[in-house]
């Protein structure tokens, strides 16, 4: 299996937040590895613009750090390295005062032809202010876009307003808002399984699904992002974007063709689509808990009152939701989400569970005949499993075993696994939406979740309790064992 590079021509990639922690984590590192799989052609330019008082070489020594940190020793090429490092640039540049507008401008000028890329590693409360310059300094040509990442607002109100101050100098065809979960490979794979198979489609809802579980584990607690965290949450950092998105694509219709705009105007319905969850039954169809610290023989785990720097907090830092998806293909499919942290492990996945056999023709004991499970496994070991009952081998009569038909991505391709950034940024490259949130979407994910947050501001109560390392507050356990049916847990 090899990597198929879509060559681009050179490109102008402006950070925005250049030297903070998403640049320095993410972005440089997903564009290092695109230069060594020879997808960034010669004469491109990465401009780190920011607050910071650097230099071009200054600069790149933070990139060095950077990638040194990020990227493993084995797959460091020091001709590589010169390469890359070259092609950063650095401007001392301020979203609130005319400072360096000029010299990014002259940087930019006479390369008004090529693709120029801005990404908004910032805050949000930057994004109006920059795009107001950018437009102002007369950046913004035919081949602009703006990249920019959630949190887009806090509610449906505020969401509007970033969106509007965007898109006052943006044209929506120049927006990319990155959720970079849909830049994973199982995400894009679970669009290939049930649009590039005849096998899925005629069994993919209710008539033959029983429910669908959508995980998203993390083990680390908040760590040093306490203060965004505390006006987030679980709700509004996770499942607004990356668990309604990934419900999007186990949802939606098969889309017309495989265009930014069919499969975003079916995601759409799909959120359009969601039952309410309201003042009157959130109690029933939602769980919030919040981690308590854990000392061990060896350590001791903070709360998140202790990680948010905070003595008393109604932050969530767990959710599980029963959604329900109101259409004809899904009435009466629960999709339960769950996501949180400090949780045992660290583990996304979706589960797609079938209904049972409808009768049994095996002795009484032959074993448990138990449903099939499709489970689409984001991370960590990307894949696909397909769970089936067959015969244990061998003599001995009829005993059946539920086992999974396994396909670790990785084993079978044999590459190193992309990080989602390094697809996405290329498709901004590119000009390639379809893996980008449209307006309508994101503000269709808000207007569902706006009165879950204002049911639980109404209950007035603090969220559950749970132990770090444990899998959420026991009401969560309860949410989807009152159906009779359990948390899917990974056995073989
Ligand atoms: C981010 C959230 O969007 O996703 C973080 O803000 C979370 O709180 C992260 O930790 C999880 O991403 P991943 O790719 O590590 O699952």
């Amino acid at each position: 299996m090899s990597t198929r590079i879509i060559p681009v021509d050179a490109f102008d990639f402006v950070v925005f937040g250049g030297t903070g922690d998403l640049a320095r984590r993410k972005l440089l590192p997903a564009l290092y590895h695109r230069m060594q799989d020879g997808q960034i052609p010669e004469g491109s330019r990465i401009i780190a613009a920011s607050r910071d008082e650097l230099d071009s070489p200054a600069y790149r020594s933070l990139v060095l750090g950077a990638i040194e940190s990020s990227v493993p020793d084995d797959v460091r090429d020091t001709e590589l390295l010169e390469r890359f490092l070259a092609c950063c640039h650095h401007v001392t540049v301020d979203a609130g005062s005319e400072l360096g507008w000029a010299a990014l401008a002259d940087l930019l000028a006479g390369r008004e032809d090529r693709v120029r890329a801005f990404y908004l590693a910032v805050a949000p409360r930057f994004f109006g202010p920059i795009c107001e310059r950018v437009g102002q300094s007369r950046l913004v040509t035919p081949k602009s876009r703006v990249v920019i990442e959630k949190p887009m607002g806090r509610d449906l109100e505020s969401s509007r307003l970033v969106n509007d101050a965007v898109g006052a100098v943006f044209s929506e065809s120049q927006v990319f808002r990155i959720d970079h979960y849909l830049g994973k490979e199982t995400v894009q794979n679970l669009m290939a399984l049930r649009f590039a198979n005849a096998l899925f489609e005629p069994l993919w809802g209710a008539a033959h699904i029983d429910h669908v579980q959508i995980t998203v584990a993390e083990t680390l607690g908040v760590g040093g992002r306490g203060s965004y965290y505390e006006t987030a949450g679980a709700l509004r950092d996770m499942v607004q974007n990356h668990l309604l998105q990934l419900l999007c694509l186990v949802a939606m219709e098969p889309p017309e063709s495989y265009t930014a705009d069919s499969v975003r105007d079916e995601k759409l319905k799909v959120l359009k689509a969601l039952r309410p969850i309201t003042i009157e039954n959130a109690a029933q169809l939602t769980v919030r808990g919040q981690y308590m610290g854990l000392s061990t023989a060896r350590d001791r785990i903070p709360a998140y009152t202790e990680e948010a720097g905070v003595a008393r907090s109604r932050t969530e830092t767990f959710v599980a939701i029963k959604a329900e998806v109101a259409n004809w293909r899904w009435a009466g499919v629960p999709f339960y989400l769950r996501t949180g942290k400090r949780l045992p492990s660290r583990v996304s996945e979706i589960v797609v569970a079938f209904r049972p056999i409808p009768h049994n023709i095996f002795p009484a004991g032959s074993g448990a005949v138990q449903a099939n499970k499709l489970v689409l496994r984001l991370q960590p070991d990307e894949g696909v499993k397909q769970w089936v009952m067959i015969k244990d081998p061998g003599p001995g009569g009829m005993r059946l075993r539920h086992v999974p038909l396994d396909m670790s991505f990785a084993e079978a391709f044999g590459i190193r696994n992309p990080d989602a950034y390094e697809r996405l940024l290329m498709d901004v490259v590119r000009g390639n939406q379809t893996l980008f949130m449209r307006r309508d979407e994101v503000e269709a994910a808000w207007r569902w979740i706006d009165p879950i947050l204002e049911a639980w501001e109404n209950e007035g109560t603090a969220p559950n309790a749970y132990t770090a390392g444990t899998w959420g507050p026991t009401r969560s356990v309860a949410l989807i064992e009152r159906d009779g049916r359990t948390w899917h847990e990974e056995t073989v």
